[in-house]
């Protein structure tokens, strides 16, 4: 098998049979003309159902996950719920960690509670505890966001993988942080992956979309209402039948974010590094959340699990107004939600990305602000970080 890099440029991007395009045509086609009434296996007959451009993205994103399929989503959250409702009944229980995005965290505290479903938080560095709350919960998911949204927390995904397979559950990880070139879950025994694409995958803050991306031979414990226990056919049953399909050209954007995703997060990682280091010789900065410093509580993980640390940051100042200002006083990095993309961003979780979440048990610390680290010079990022912390304490 071709190595990584050679495999995110390459898979589904072969040239264009008729004309010899290098970068093959979006097929923006809503239907298909068919032989015959029945049409045929092979060929495509509705967009909704099926169309090649989302296959050719589809087939990249699972060979990169080392997954059996990939099915893409028009958002994050969307390729969510799609799974939830596919591995869980009314009744069913899902474990899922203290810092997740608030996007997740809301559809799991208000949603799906209405629905019979209820979600069980813990803490994913204690298997004690999770092993406890399984025989509590019989919980049929852990869902592991690793590293989290915005603590940069990290989960053991092998350790708890294998304690999740004990009890018969279902391992979910949400590896939009870590992307695929840096940690693969499905080989560190996941059972399925999922991504926000907004953020690397598409790269470039012009994309919305999501997707899940399955280990080999996933059985549901009973038929699923396609008739069939394969959890990957099941999805995308699912998927057709509800109509949660991204649109050709979404899909080709994402598709076009995979062929430059290994450069992108190396740089921004290896900027990240140069900038949590300096920051935490900034004295107004009391806690450098990254995984990469050695300081960082779950860096022993990150080290084993990752090949590399990621691009976001987040930061603790000492009170929430100086967060605020902080966040408010950047000139090159944006005051903006979401990360993942070519220029830098800056954010005060607590009330911009996870403010959803702000009047609950779990919301994201009220004095932490979160840099999303782009491909800028680290330089720059580093001084207009620093005169931003400046001002606010002036
Ligand atoms: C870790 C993580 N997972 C999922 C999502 C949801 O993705 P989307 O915004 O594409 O629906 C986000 C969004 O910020 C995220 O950060």
């Amino acid at each position: 098998m071709p190595g990584f890099s050679t495999r995110a440029v390459q898979v589904g991007q072969a040239s264009d049979p008729l004309t010899g395009a290098v970068v093959p045509p979006i097929v923006l086609a809503s239907t298909f003309q068919l032989d015959g009434i029945e049409g045929a296996p092979d060929r495509y007959n509705y967009s909704r159902s099926g169309n090649p451009t989302r296959d050719r993205y589809q087939e990249a994103l699972a060979s990169l996950e080392s997954g059996a399929g990939a099915v893409a989503f028009p958002s994050g959250l969307n390729a969510e719920d799609t799974l939830v409702r596919v591995l869980t009944r009314p009744g069913d229980t899902i474990l899922c960690g203290h810092d997740v995005y608030a996007g997740t965290g809301r559809m799991f505290t208000w949603i799906l509670p209405r629905e019979g479903r209820s979600t069980h938080r813990v803490s994913m560095a204690n298997l004690d505890e999770v092993r406890t709350a399984f025989e509590e919960t019989h919980a049929r998911v852990l869902w592991l966001e690793t590293p989290s949204n915005p603590l940069l927390e990290l989960s053991d995904i092998e350790a708890l993988s294998t304690v999740a397979h004990e009890y018969g559950a279902w391992v979910v990880v949400d590896n939009t942080f870590a992307t695929p070139v840096f940690q693969r879950p499905i080989e560190l025994g996941a059972d399925i992956v999922i991504h926000s694409t907004t953020k690397y995958i598409g790269g470039h803050s012009d994309h919305v979309g999501g997707a899940a991306i399955f280990a080999p031979d996933l059985h549901l414990p009973d038929d699923g209402l396609s008739g069939s226990d394969d959890v990957l056919h099941e999805v995308r049953w699912w998927q057709n039948a509800i109509g949660s399909v991204p649109g050709a050209f979404d899909s080709w954007l994402a598709h076009r974010g995979l062929r430059t995703l290994v450069v992108r997060v190396q740089r921004s990682a290896a900027t990240a590094q140069r900038v949590a280091e300096a920051l935490t010789e900034v004295p107004q900065i009391s806690q450098v959340w990254y995984p990469g410093l050695p300081t960082h509580p779950g860096h022993d993980i990150a080290a084993r699990q990752m090949s590399g640390f990621g691009g976001v940051i987040s930061f603790e100042l000492d009170s929430p107004e100086l967060a605020r200002k902080v966040s408010e006083s950047t000139q090159l990095l944006r005051l903006a939600a979401s990360l993942g993309a070519a220029e830098s961003l800056i954010e005060y979780p607590y009330a911009m990305t996870h403010a959803s979440m702000a009047s609950t048990t779990n919301p994201a610390p009220d004095k932490l602000v979160r840099l999303a680290i782009g491909l800028e010079d680290p330089e720059d990022l580093i001084a207009d970080i620093i005169q931003a912390v400046e001002k606010a304490y002036r």
